[in-house]
């Protein structure tokens, strides 16, 4: 193989730059050339198809530094629908005219989904990423417990539903144990809980802090090391009855309380919080916003008035209790040092899958209680359940204590192999050189988009 393409797709990470890296690091070495497509699957639209040479002369381009987040040749939401056979064939031609012989889609769920038939058209492999941590397996035979159920109002007619679980839980079987950008996107979003906190202590408040995560919980269970008082995650519907009397003893206790949520939780009946108006994103996806507010509500009508007033802390609920979205900044930025060493084996992994001729595989972060991590492939198709469909991970439920509304213990021993050393130093250091820059006053910004426009190529120009 002497030339791949590779893009990114869906949602960025902070850690996009860092797989890419890896991945051009492992093809300099295999003399293999690399072209970065830009917007991911958009620019496959692009009649002239914009690219980049990511290593001319087999020397990667100064531009790609895999300690900055956000990826150097952009990313889209747009994808190719695998039913339309003559978009995917006009796909396939532009790819074989630039001379590209494999393709690495650095990708999370929605991209695997739309993997195979890419992959019975030139060979082509998943690298992951997501801060959601949701694609994986949390064991192998997870896909066989997808079942499909009548539901009139489905606009397939049928909805997909998890049959009852006979499979005991272990670390050691996790498919993906985790994916590139989640680390960096938990720094964030507990280092968002600590500062909330200090100023809820200050002013009697109670903070409810939404984090992302879409239907899977992982980043709230990993925001559990800012120490917020209570986690509430999508897999369960919180007790709302034992919620509020924790809220209320921790309230008597501290003056103030920190509640974390998933933005995709869900009341009893399974119903999400924070999609009361519902709209979707490009790829479908539904999209969440308001489930802090949502819970507000609830807490506001259910702990009423008199109980701030009683205790002379305000004179009513909606005063003390506010709510904060770490948003968007848990998925930009520099990475941290586990993501980017991760994810750069993962992107190496990747080369190498199609150079010894793979094809329709992942390169996976595996772990071992005893081993530590550890990269390897894994085909694309045991991710998939019978009917072909790859389905987001949600956290698995065993992880987390629905009755101290915390990491259960088997979920701090899930925590600890990635977070314990997770910051490099220089991550520290970085930030002590770089934040308080005297230049960074008098200069202006400037944008890797604006270097990496000056190397882009089209197709045109090239026949
Ligand atoms: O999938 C990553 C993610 O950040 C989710 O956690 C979140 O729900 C969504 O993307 C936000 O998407 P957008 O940036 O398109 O609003």
């Amino acid at each position: 193989m002497k030339r791949i393409g590779i893009l990114t797709a869906g949602g960025d990470t902070p850690a996009l730059n860092a797989t890419i890296h890896g991945a051009v690091t492992r093809a300099n070495q295999l003399k293999v050339e690399v072209v970065g497509l830009i917007k991911g699957f958009n620019c496959l639209f692009n009649p002239r198809v914009p690219h980049v040479h990511l290593n001319p002369l087999f020397q990667e381009i100064p531009e790609l530094d895999p300690t900055k987040g956000g990826t150097l040749i952009g990313s889209s939401r747009d994808f190719v629908d695998p039913n339309k056979k003559d978009d995917l064939d006009m796909v396939a031609s532009r790819l074989q005219k630039l001379g590209i012989e494999g393709l690495i889609c650095i990708g999370g769920d929605g991209t695997l989904n739309g993997l195979q038939p890419f992959a019975e058209r030139l060979p082509t492999v998943l690298a992951p990423k997501t801060i959601d941590n949701d694609l994986g397996l949390n064991y192998p035979s997870e896909p066989d417990e997808y079942v499909r159920v009548n539901d009139a109002a489905a606009k397939a007619g049928f909805r997909y539903k998890r049959a009852e679980s006979h499979t005991q839980f272990d670390l050691n079987n996790i498919v993906n144990y985790a994916t590139p950008g989640y680390a960096t996107a938990v720094f964030v979003s507990a280092q968002g809980v600590e500062r909330i906190r200090t100023t809820a202590e200050s002013h009697r408040r109670i903070a409810i802090i939404e984090v992302m995560g879409r239907h899977s919980g992982y980043i709230a269970l990993g925001t559990a090391y800012g120490q917020p008082d209570i986690v509430l995650v999508p897999e369960i519907a919180p007790d709302l009855e034992l919620l509020v009397s924790r809220v209320k003893h921790l309230y008597d206790l501290q003056k103030n309380v920190v509640i974390v949520c998933g933005e995709g939780i869900v009341d009893e009946q399974g119903r999400e919080l924070g999609a009361e108006t519902k709209s979707t994103d490009p790829a479908g996806n539904v999209v969440l916003s308001g489930a802090s507010e949502a819970l507000r509500g609830k807490l506001i009508q259910m702990i009423g008035d008199k109980f701030f007033q009683l205790y002379r802390r305000g004179e009513s609920a909606k005063e003390a209790i506010f709510t904060r979205k770490v948003g968007h900044t848990q998925r930009g930025g520099r990475p941290i040092l586990f993501d980017r060493f991760y994810a750069a084996q993962q992107g190496a992994k990747a080369v190498e899958l199609l150079v010894e001729g793979r094809n329709n595989a992942v390169s996976v972060l595996q772990y071992s209680t005893t081993k530590g991590f550890y990269v390897e492939g894994y085909d694309a198709n045991r991710f998939r359940d019978r009917w072909g469909l790859i389905h987001a991970r949600k956290m698995h439920p065993s992880l987390y204590d629905a009755k101290t509304m915390k990491p259960s213990k088997l979920g701090m021993d899930y925590l600890m192999p990635i977070f314990t050393d997770a910051i490099g130093e220089d991550d520290m250091e970085h930030m002590r050189r770089t934040l308080f820059a005297p230049g960074n006053l008098s200069q202006p910004y400037h944008s890797i988009n604006t270097d990496v426009h000056k190397r882009i190529r089209y197709l045109a120009e090239m026949v």
